[in-house]
């Protein structure tokens, strides 16, 4: 079965990324609705090493402010939620638990770089998640990339065993405010049939 036309512009064809806000709030319930989604995807040995900061607050915000880059900035203080996709570099330790028929913690804690590698893919993966979960939910986003993630890393997981990935935007976008859409790749020019 596939999904009703209007579902696949909502996930995609007319989803855009957003970068100003209207101001209309999103619940903490809205958030733990997202959470439900999120974390139902796929991942490898279901090692779920994503963790989610969502600042809500001017407090939380103004502790973001100095890790942001300049063009990141105004669209992530005005944003009703901003959300730090983390993950934690010791996600094996919960993998007893999460694929309990296997010790598959030993694969990671016997190489670091592994443990890396597959923190920071199955982390990208979620955040993928979470933005279509969220356009699911009829919310808007806007991922970053750029932000010195040394000093956010200091200022919110010092002590921790979480680092950052990326950042995401939430909230409800102001479609009058969007840019033009870019182009995209063509079947021929980003895939091959074997
Ligand atoms: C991982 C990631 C990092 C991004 N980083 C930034 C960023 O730091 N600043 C920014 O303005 N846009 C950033 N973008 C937004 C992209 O430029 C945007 O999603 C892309 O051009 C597609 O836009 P569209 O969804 O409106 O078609 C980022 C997007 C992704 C997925």
């Amino acid at each position: 079965m596939t999904l009703d036309p209007s579902a696949f512009d909502q996930l995609f064809i007319d989803a855009r990324t957003h970068n100003a806000w209207l101001d209309q709030p999103v619940s903490d319930d809205a958030l733990r609705q997202l959470y439900d989604l999120v974390r139902m995807g796929p991942t490898s040995a279901n090692c779920s090493p994503a963790r989610l900061v969502f600042l809500r607050t001017p407090e939380a915000k103004a502790k973001l402010k100095p890790c942001l880059s300049s063009g990141n900035l105004e669209k992530t203080m005005s944003a009703p939620v901003t959300v730090i996709v983390a993950y934690d570099k010791a996600f094996y330790e919960k993998l007893p638990e999460l694929f309990p028929h296997a010790d598959a913690r030993s694969w990671f804690t016997s190489s670091p770089a592994f443990a890396e590698q597959t923190a920071l893919r199955n982390s990208s993966m979620q955040a993928a998640y979470l933005i279509m979960a969220a356009r699911a939910l009829g919310l808007d986003c806007g991922p970053m990339s750029g932000f010195n993630a040394a000093l956010l890393d200091e200022v919110f997981f010092s002590g921790s065993t979480w680092a950052s990935n990326l950042l995401i935007n939430l909230g409800h976008g102001n479609p009058e405010k969007l840019y033009e859409r870019l182009p995209r790749l063509s079947f021929d020019d980003a895939c091959q049939l074997l």
